[in-house]
Protein backbone atom coordinates (compact mmCIF):
# COMPACT_ATOMS: atom_id res chain seq x y z
CA UNK A 1 0.00 0.00 0.00
CA UNK A 2 1.36 3.53 -0.65
CA UNK A 3 0.65 6.01 2.38
CA UNK A 4 1.41 9.46 3.04
CA UNK A 5 3.47 9.92 6.63
CA UNK A 6 4.38 13.15 8.06
CA UNK A 7 7.96 13.13 8.81
CA UNK A 8 9.23 12.57 12.60
CA UNK A 9 11.70 10.47 14.38
CA UNK A 10 9.04 7.02 14.02
CA UNK A 11 8.45 7.40 10.09
CA UNK A 12 12.01 8.38 9.33
CA UNK A 13 13.20 5.11 11.39
CA UNK A 14 10.51 3.27 9.18
CA UNK A 15 12.26 4.85 5.67
CA UNK A 16 15.36 4.21 6.67
CA UNK A 17 14.22 0.52 7.50
CA UNK A 18 12.70 0.26 4.11
CA UNK A 19 15.88 1.78 2.28
CA UNK A 20 17.86 -0.61 3.88
CA UNK A 21 15.63 -3.37 2.48
CA UNK A 22 16.42 -2.39 -0.86
CA UNK A 23 12.77 -0.58 -1.39
CA UNK A 24 12.57 2.98 -2.37
CA UNK A 25 11.39 6.07 -0.30
CA UNK A 26 9.45 8.99 -1.86
CA UNK A 27 10.97 12.21 0.14
CA UNK A 28 10.54 15.83 -0.35
CA UNK A 29 13.15 18.30 -1.70
CA UNK A 30 13.09 21.90 -2.06
CA UNK A 31 13.19 21.54 -5.68
CA UNK A 32 10.58 18.32 -6.94
CA UNK A 33 10.12 15.38 -4.65
CA UNK A 34 12.28 12.04 -4.89
CA UNK A 35 12.15 8.52 -4.89
CA UNK A 36 15.07 7.63 -3.04
CA UNK A 37 16.75 4.22 -2.43
CA UNK A 38 20.57 3.22 -1.33
CA UNK A 39 22.69 4.26 -4.38
CA UNK A 40 24.88 1.63 -3.11
CA UNK A 41 22.90 -1.04 -3.77
CA UNK A 42 22.37 -2.42 -7.50
CA UNK A 43 18.75 -3.82 -6.66
CA UNK A 44 17.66 -0.99 -5.08
CA UNK A 45 18.61 1.36 -7.80
CA UNK A 46 16.78 -1.08 -10.49
CA UNK A 47 13.60 -0.66 -8.29
CA UNK A 48 13.35 2.60 -9.17
CA UNK A 49 14.13 2.73 -12.60
CA UNK A 50 11.30 -0.52 -12.93
CA UNK A 51 8.88 1.60 -10.69
CA UNK A 52 9.36 5.06 -12.60
CA UNK A 53 9.22 3.06 -16.38
CA UNK A 54 12.79 4.87 -16.84
CA UNK A 55 15.03 3.58 -19.87
CA UNK A 56 18.28 2.27 -18.15
CA UNK A 57 20.14 4.77 -19.61
CA UNK A 58 18.94 7.55 -17.80
CA UNK A 59 21.71 8.12 -15.26
CA UNK A 60 20.60 8.88 -11.93
CA UNK A 61 21.85 12.47 -9.11
CA UNK A 62 23.39 10.74 -5.96
CA UNK A 63 21.72 12.73 -2.60
CA UNK A 64 24.19 13.89 -0.37
CA UNK A 65 23.64 15.63 3.39
CA UNK A 66 27.19 16.93 3.93
CA UNK A 67 29.47 18.63 1.29
CA UNK A 68 32.32 16.17 2.31
CA UNK A 69 30.74 13.11 1.15
CA UNK A 70 30.99 14.53 -2.43
CA UNK A 71 34.46 12.67 -2.28
CA UNK A 72 32.89 9.64 -1.91
CA UNK A 73 31.31 9.64 -5.48
CA UNK A 74 33.39 11.60 -7.48
CA UNK A 75 37.01 11.19 -8.44
CA UNK A 76 38.70 14.15 -7.66
CA UNK A 77 36.72 17.52 -6.99
CA UNK A 78 38.12 19.97 -8.86
CA UNK A 79 38.22 23.75 -7.48
CA UNK A 80 35.45 25.02 -9.74
CA UNK A 81 33.71 22.37 -7.53
CA UNK A 82 34.19 23.17 -4.56
CA UNK A 83 33.03 27.44 -5.52
CA UNK A 84 30.02 25.65 -6.32
CA UNK A 85 29.89 23.77 -3.46
CA UNK A 86 30.57 26.81 -0.97
CA UNK A 87 28.41 29.26 -3.07
CA UNK A 88 24.82 26.95 -3.67
CA UNK A 89 24.63 24.01 -1.17
CA UNK A 90 22.88 22.86 0.18
CA UNK A 91 20.17 24.05 -2.79
CA UNK A 92 19.28 23.78 -6.08
CA UNK A 93 21.99 22.52 -7.92
CA UNK A 94 23.76 19.47 -9.14
CA UNK A 95 27.69 19.34 -10.04
CA UNK A 96 28.62 16.09 -12.61
CA UNK A 97 32.00 15.10 -12.20
CA UNK A 98 34.45 12.55 -12.91
CA UNK A 99 33.16 9.38 -10.78
CA UNK A 100 35.14 7.39 -8.27
CA UNK A 101 35.95 3.71 -8.85
CA UNK A 102 32.94 1.79 -7.00
CA UNK A 103 30.22 3.67 -8.10
CA UNK A 104 27.93 1.11 -9.45
CA UNK A 105 26.79 1.49 -13.20
CA UNK A 106 23.13 1.32 -12.35
CA UNK A 107 23.45 4.72 -10.84
CA UNK A 108 25.61 6.44 -13.92
CA UNK A 109 23.98 4.45 -16.20
CA UNK A 110 27.27 3.28 -17.30
CA UNK A 111 28.94 6.89 -17.92
CA UNK A 112 32.31 7.98 -16.67
CA UNK A 113 30.65 10.75 -14.77
CA UNK A 114 28.57 10.92 -11.79
CA UNK A 115 25.76 13.71 -10.82
CA UNK A 116 25.63 14.76 -7.21
CA UNK A 117 23.80 17.13 -4.97
CA UNK A 118 23.17 18.26 -1.54
CA UNK A 119 19.81 19.18 -1.10
CA UNK A 120 18.48 21.97 1.20
CA UNK A 121 14.93 20.43 2.37
CA UNK A 122 15.04 19.71 6.08
CA UNK A 123 13.22 16.37 5.69
CA UNK A 124 15.85 14.92 2.82
CA UNK A 125 18.59 15.93 5.06
CA UNK A 126 17.26 14.24 7.79
CA UNK A 127 16.81 10.77 5.90
CA UNK A 128 19.77 11.04 4.22
CA UNK A 129 21.60 11.62 7.70
CA UNK A 130 19.25 9.10 9.51
CA UNK A 131 20.27 6.57 6.45
CA UNK A 132 23.87 7.31 6.59
CA UNK A 133 24.34 7.10 2.65
CA UNK A 134 24.32 8.60 -0.59
CA UNK A 135 20.54 7.99 -1.66
CA UNK A 136 19.75 8.59 -5.76
CA UNK A 137 16.23 10.28 -6.18
CA UNK A 138 15.02 11.15 -9.03
CA UNK A 139 12.06 12.77 -9.62
CA UNK A 140 9.12 10.71 -8.00
CA UNK A 141 6.90 10.74 -11.26
CA UNK A 142 6.47 8.19 -14.05
CA UNK A 143 9.12 8.71 -17.02
CA UNK A 144 8.08 11.56 -19.24
CA UNK A 145 5.53 12.94 -16.65
CA UNK A 146 5.07 16.25 -14.96
CA UNK A 147 7.27 15.93 -11.90
CA UNK A 148 5.91 15.86 -8.56
CA UNK A 149 5.66 19.07 -6.25
CA UNK A 150 3.52 18.08 -3.37
CA UNK A 151 3.35 14.47 -1.54
CA UNK A 152 -0.14 14.09 -3.08
CA UNK A 153 1.27 14.23 -6.41
CA UNK A 154 3.31 11.27 -5.31
CA UNK A 155 0.62 9.54 -4.09
CA UNK A 156 -1.68 10.07 -7.69
CA UNK A 157 1.76 8.79 -9.54
CA UNK A 158 2.06 5.54 -7.59
CA UNK A 159 -0.94 4.81 -5.73
CA UNK A 160 -0.74 1.25 -6.32
CA UNK A 161 2.54 0.49 -5.81
CA UNK A 162 3.66 -0.11 -2.02
CA UNK A 163 5.40 3.13 -1.11
CA UNK A 164 6.24 5.34 1.82
CA UNK A 165 5.96 9.32 0.88
CA UNK A 166 7.33 11.43 3.26
CA UNK A 167 5.17 14.76 3.64
CA UNK A 168 7.39 17.62 3.70
CA UNK A 169 4.34 20.17 2.18
CA UNK A 170 4.89 21.97 -1.15
CA UNK A 171 8.28 22.16 -2.58
CA UNK A 172 9.67 25.68 -2.38
CA UNK A 173 11.13 25.65 -5.78
CA UNK A 174 9.09 23.90 -7.01
CA UNK A 175 11.36 22.76 -10.38
CA UNK A 176 13.85 20.53 -10.76
CA UNK A 177 17.56 21.35 -9.83
CA UNK A 178 19.88 22.88 -12.26
CA UNK A 179 22.65 20.53 -13.78
CA UNK A 180 26.47 21.64 -14.32
CA UNK A 181 29.04 19.49 -15.85
CA UNK A 182 32.44 20.41 -14.53
CA UNK A 183 33.95 17.15 -15.98
CA UNK A 184 34.64 18.76 -19.42
CA UNK A 185 37.32 21.75 -20.15
CA UNK A 186 34.34 24.11 -19.92
CA UNK A 187 31.57 24.00 -17.50
CA UNK A 188 28.89 23.75 -19.26
CA UNK A 189 24.78 24.08 -17.98
CA UNK A 190 23.06 20.69 -18.97
CA UNK A 191 19.73 21.09 -17.52
CA UNK A 192 18.76 25.07 -16.53
CA UNK A 193 17.25 25.38 -12.87
CA UNK A 194 17.26 28.23 -10.27
CA UNK A 195 20.58 28.65 -10.22
CA UNK A 196 21.16 30.46 -13.51
CA UNK A 197 24.15 30.40 -15.80
CA UNK A 198 24.33 34.42 -14.75
CA UNK A 199 24.85 33.06 -11.23
CA UNK A 200 27.23 30.03 -11.87
CA UNK A 201 29.46 32.58 -13.88
CA UNK A 202 29.50 35.52 -11.20
CA UNK A 203 30.48 32.11 -8.60
CA UNK A 204 33.03 31.16 -11.16
CA UNK A 205 34.29 34.39 -12.50
CA UNK A 206 34.26 32.26 -15.58
CA UNK A 207 32.25 31.22 -18.49
CA UNK A 208 29.75 28.56 -18.38
CA UNK A 209 27.98 27.30 -21.49
CA UNK A 210 24.10 27.41 -21.59
CA UNK A 211 23.89 23.96 -22.50
CA UNK A 212 25.99 20.71 -23.58
CA UNK A 213 29.57 22.04 -25.51
CA UNK A 214 31.11 19.03 -26.77
CA UNK A 215 29.90 16.77 -29.28
CA UNK A 216 28.22 14.25 -27.87
CA UNK A 217 27.45 14.77 -24.12
CA UNK A 218 26.14 12.54 -21.29
CA UNK A 219 22.45 12.18 -21.70
CA UNK A 220 20.30 13.99 -19.35
CA UNK A 221 16.39 12.77 -19.34
CA UNK A 222 15.15 15.97 -19.64
CA UNK A 223 17.02 16.71 -22.86
CA UNK A 224 14.24 14.99 -24.54
CA UNK A 225 12.06 17.18 -26.68
CA UNK A 226 9.22 15.84 -24.75
CA UNK A 227 9.24 15.71 -21.00
CA UNK A 228 7.60 16.85 -18.17
CA UNK A 229 4.07 16.72 -20.09
CA UNK A 230 0.43 16.44 -19.01
CA UNK A 231 -1.31 13.48 -21.33
CA UNK A 232 -3.91 16.64 -22.40
CA UNK A 233 -2.30 18.49 -25.46
CA UNK A 234 -0.52 21.63 -24.21
CA UNK A 235 -0.44 24.46 -25.97
CA UNK A 236 1.66 28.05 -25.20
CA UNK A 237 -0.17 31.07 -25.71
CA UNK A 238 0.15 34.45 -25.98
CA UNK A 239 -2.06 36.62 -23.53
CA UNK A 240 -3.61 37.90 -26.11
CA UNK A 241 -4.64 35.16 -28.24
CA UNK A 242 -6.57 33.65 -25.15
CA UNK A 243 -8.42 37.14 -24.01
CA UNK A 244 -9.42 36.98 -28.36
CA UNK A 245 -10.33 33.59 -27.84
CA UNK A 246 -14.11 32.70 -26.88
CA UNK A 247 -13.47 31.24 -23.99
CA UNK A 248 -16.94 29.97 -22.82
CA UNK A 249 -16.99 27.99 -25.98
CA UNK A 250 -13.87 26.15 -26.16
CA UNK A 251 -13.06 23.30 -24.05
CA UNK A 252 -10.10 24.58 -22.50
CA UNK A 253 -8.19 24.81 -19.34
CA UNK A 254 -6.41 27.93 -19.04
CA UNK A 255 -2.59 28.27 -17.09
CA UNK A 256 -3.06 32.08 -16.92
CA UNK A 257 -0.19 34.52 -15.03
CA UNK A 258 -1.51 38.04 -16.32
CA UNK A 259 -4.85 37.13 -17.31
CA UNK A 260 -7.55 37.04 -14.89
CA UNK A 261 -10.59 34.82 -15.98
CA UNK A 262 -13.16 36.70 -16.59
CA UNK A 263 -16.09 35.07 -17.68
CA UNK A 264 -14.24 31.53 -17.84
CA UNK A 265 -15.62 28.52 -15.23
CA UNK A 266 -12.76 28.61 -12.17
CA UNK A 267 -12.39 24.75 -12.50
CA UNK A 268 -10.90 25.50 -15.74
CA UNK A 269 -8.42 28.19 -14.51
CA UNK A 270 -5.25 28.15 -12.94
CA UNK A 271 -3.90 31.61 -12.04
CA UNK A 272 0.14 31.33 -11.21
CA UNK A 273 2.11 34.43 -9.88
CA UNK A 274 3.47 37.09 -11.80
CA UNK A 275 7.20 36.53 -10.37
CA UNK A 276 9.34 33.61 -11.69
CA UNK A 277 10.12 32.37 -8.02
CA UNK A 278 6.15 32.04 -7.55
CA UNK A 279 5.26 30.80 -10.92
CA UNK A 280 7.93 27.86 -10.66
CA UNK A 281 6.95 27.02 -7.44
CA UNK A 282 3.00 26.10 -8.48
CA UNK A 283 3.39 25.19 -12.25
CA UNK A 284 3.64 21.71 -11.83
CA UNK A 285 0.51 22.21 -9.49
CA UNK A 286 -1.13 23.99 -11.55
CA UNK A 287 -0.13 21.45 -14.45
CA UNK A 288 -1.54 18.51 -12.92
CA UNK A 289 -4.96 20.37 -12.05
CA UNK A 290 -5.08 21.29 -15.63
CA UNK A 291 -4.76 17.63 -16.62
CA UNK A 292 -7.40 16.43 -14.40
CA UNK A 293 -9.96 18.52 -15.49
CA UNK A 294 -10.59 16.59 -18.36
CA UNK A 295 -10.60 19.20 -21.17
CA UNK A 296 -9.35 18.14 -24.60
CA UNK A 297 -6.92 21.19 -24.39
CA UNK A 298 -4.17 23.40 -21.80
CA UNK A 299 -3.58 26.56 -22.94
CA UNK A 300 -0.18 28.48 -21.02
CA UNK A 301 0.07 31.87 -20.95
CA UNK A 302 3.19 32.57 -22.45
CA UNK A 303 5.50 34.05 -19.79
CA UNK A 304 8.23 36.67 -20.21
CA UNK A 305 11.89 35.20 -21.62
CA UNK A 306 15.25 36.70 -19.80
CA UNK A 307 17.55 34.55 -17.30
CA UNK A 308 14.95 34.52 -14.69
CA UNK A 309 12.64 32.78 -16.67
CA UNK A 310 15.40 30.09 -18.51
CA UNK A 311 13.82 27.15 -16.42
CA UNK A 312 10.40 28.07 -16.52
CA UNK A 313 10.45 28.36 -20.21
CA UNK A 314 12.68 25.22 -20.88
CA UNK A 315 9.95 22.62 -18.93
CA UNK A 316 6.95 24.67 -20.60
CA UNK A 317 9.08 24.60 -24.16
CA UNK A 318 8.88 20.05 -22.77
CA UNK A 319 5.11 19.87 -21.37
CA UNK A 320 3.98 21.61 -24.69
CA UNK A 321 3.08 20.65 -28.61
CA UNK A 322 4.81 23.79 -30.43
CA UNK A 323 2.22 25.43 -32.22
CA UNK A 324 -1.86 24.90 -32.82
CA UNK A 325 -0.98 23.34 -36.15
CA UNK A 326 0.09 20.45 -34.07
CA UNK A 327 -2.06 20.69 -31.37
CA UNK A 328 -4.31 17.28 -32.25
CA UNK A 329 -4.98 14.78 -29.57
CA UNK A 330 -1.59 12.95 -28.21
CA UNK A 331 -0.81 10.09 -29.53
CA UNK A 332 -0.53 8.58 -25.92
CA UNK A 333 1.13 9.17 -23.17
CA UNK A 334 4.69 9.59 -23.11
CA UNK A 335 6.66 7.24 -21.23
O1 LIG B 1 15.88 18.59 -8.44
C1 LIG B 1 16.29 17.48 -8.77
O2 LIG B 1 17.39 17.30 -9.32
C2 LIG B 1 15.38 16.28 -8.44
C3 LIG B 1 15.30 16.14 -6.94
C4 LIG B 1 14.51 14.92 -6.50
O3 LIG B 1 16.59 16.14 -6.39
N1 LIG B 1 15.85 15.10 -9.09
C5 LIG B 1 15.75 14.93 -10.43
O4 LIG B 1 16.19 13.69 -10.86
O5 LIG B 1 15.30 15.77 -11.18
P1 LIG B 1 15.84 13.12 -12.31
O6 LIG B 1 16.40 11.73 -12.29
O7 LIG B 1 14.41 13.26 -12.61
O8 LIG B 1 16.73 13.97 -13.23
C6 LIG B 1 18.13 13.84 -13.11
C7 LIG B 1 18.79 14.28 -14.35
C8 LIG B 1 18.50 13.37 -15.51
O9 LIG B 1 18.10 14.19 -16.58
C9 LIG B 1 19.80 12.67 -15.76
O10 LIG B 1 19.97 12.34 -17.11
C10 LIG B 1 20.81 13.70 -15.28
O11 LIG B 1 20.20 14.23 -14.15
N2 LIG B 1 22.06 13.06 -14.91
C11 LIG B 1 22.29 12.20 -13.91
N3 LIG B 1 23.56 11.78 -13.91
C12 LIG B 1 24.17 12.41 -14.93
C13 LIG B 1 25.48 12.39 -15.45
N4 LIG B 1 26.44 11.63 -14.93
N5 LIG B 1 25.73 13.16 -16.51
C14 LIG B 1 24.77 13.94 -17.05
N6 LIG B 1 23.50 13.99 -16.61
C15 LIG B 1 23.20 13.24 -15.56
MG1 LIG C 1 12.69 13.66 -13.66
Amino acid sequence: MTYIAQPNATTIAEAVQRLRNGRPVAFPTETVYGLGADARRVEAVEAVYRMKGRPADHPLIVHVADPDDVRAWALKVPRSAERLIETFWPGPLTLVLARAAGVPDAVTAGQATVAVRMPEHPVAHALIRAFGGGLVAPSANRYGCTSPSRAEHVHDEFKDSDLLILDGGACQVGIESTIVDLSGAEPAVLRPGRVTVEALQEALGADVAAGPVAFERPRVSGDRARHYAPSTATVLKSADAIESADLRRADVFVVARTLKPGEIKPERWAQLPVDPEGYARGLYAALRQADRAGCSKIWVEQPPSGPAWRAINDRLKRATTPSDADEGPRAGRLR
